[in-house]
């Protein structure tokens, strides 16, 4: 091996550090947030975004315009417009600034009765409306236990990408996010774990995308931080971090992405 390899097994892919702020994020603590990431010059080549709640998205994206910082919306409806009483559109997202929107996280799939056909609806919408749909996938406990984590997974990238073509599969982000390493009762996931699954769900995204090499992104997320950051960021299938509690204040999130670029950036141990 080379003296200058790094830790970084991906060179040339994009590395994200983005959060989710789910149910979080009065207007004053928002724009607090929002002005002290507007103010990081230098993200050491992460791609960072920011995922705020309806309320204060406008607010957020207006303050983040002209940094590096994407924002995007925690969900939409795959209709442009109509009787769909609470809900908010791609067109919506988009006035408001957001160029990405997360689709299918595991809150929203268990609680509120999201399946793997309307996440493949709303992937089509956010596509047809120039938003890069970041899909959320995990297995459950349950679901581990029995044997069948790599198919429920398997399942859920095939159903996301069903009817896409190569071109738009390109165009999707992926999170593994292991239902049962998310929110405050989560067990952060062994990095072997977390990559002996993303190497199977890798395969079925160059599948989707025709080819090994530009197949979407895959982010890992359920309770990273900053102690456990830097393995994740290592792994070979892993290309960003998606992140809750640790980056619900501009400076934890700031530090693990900093984490994240010095991982990416360090030299690899001689094997
Ligand atoms: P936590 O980092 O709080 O476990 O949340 C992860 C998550 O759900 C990101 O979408």
């Amino acid at each position: 091996m080379s003296a200058s390899a790094t830790s970084n097994p991906k060179p040339g892919r994009p590395f994200w550090v983005g959060t989710s702020w789910k149910m979080n994020g009065l207007p004053d603590d928002a724009r607090r947030y929002a002005e002290r990431i507007a103010a990081v010059d230098d993200w050491h080549g992460i791609r960072p975004f920011v995922m705020p709640p309806f309320t204060v998205l406008a607010d957020v994206a207006r303050l983040l315009h002209g940094s590096a910082v994407q924002v995007g919306g925690q969900n939409m409806h795959w209709d442009e417009s109509g009787s769909w009483t609470g809900e908010i559109s791609a067109p919506m997202l988009r006035q408001c600034g957001a160029t990405m929107v997360e689709l299918g996280h595991s809150e929203r799939r268990r609680h509120f009765g999201e399946t793997d056909e309307t996440v493949n609806w709303k992937i089509h919408a956010a596509l047809r409306h120039g938003l890069t749909p970041l899909v959320c996938i995990g297995e459950t406990q349950a679901e581990r236990d029995g044997n069948v984590a790599d198919l429920i997974l398997a399942r859920q990238v095939r159903l996301a990408l069903h009817g896409l073509t190569a071109a738009q599969a390109g165009r999707v982000m992926f999170a593994y996010e292991p239902v049962w390493a998310i929110g405050e009762a989560g067990r952060p996931a062994p990095p072997e774990l977390v990559a002996q699954a993303a190497a199977g769900i890798r395969q079925e995204l160059d599948r989707a995308a025709g080819a090994p090499g530009v197949s979407p992104p895959l982010l890992y997320g359920g309770s990273v931080n900053l102690e456990n950051a830097a393995p994740y960021a290592a792994l070979a299938d892993i290309d960003g971090l998606f992140v809750g509690r640790a980056a619900w204040t501009a400076e934890g999130y700031a530090t693990l992405a900093r984490t994240a670029s010095r991982t990416l950036a360090a030299p690899r141990p001689e094997p």
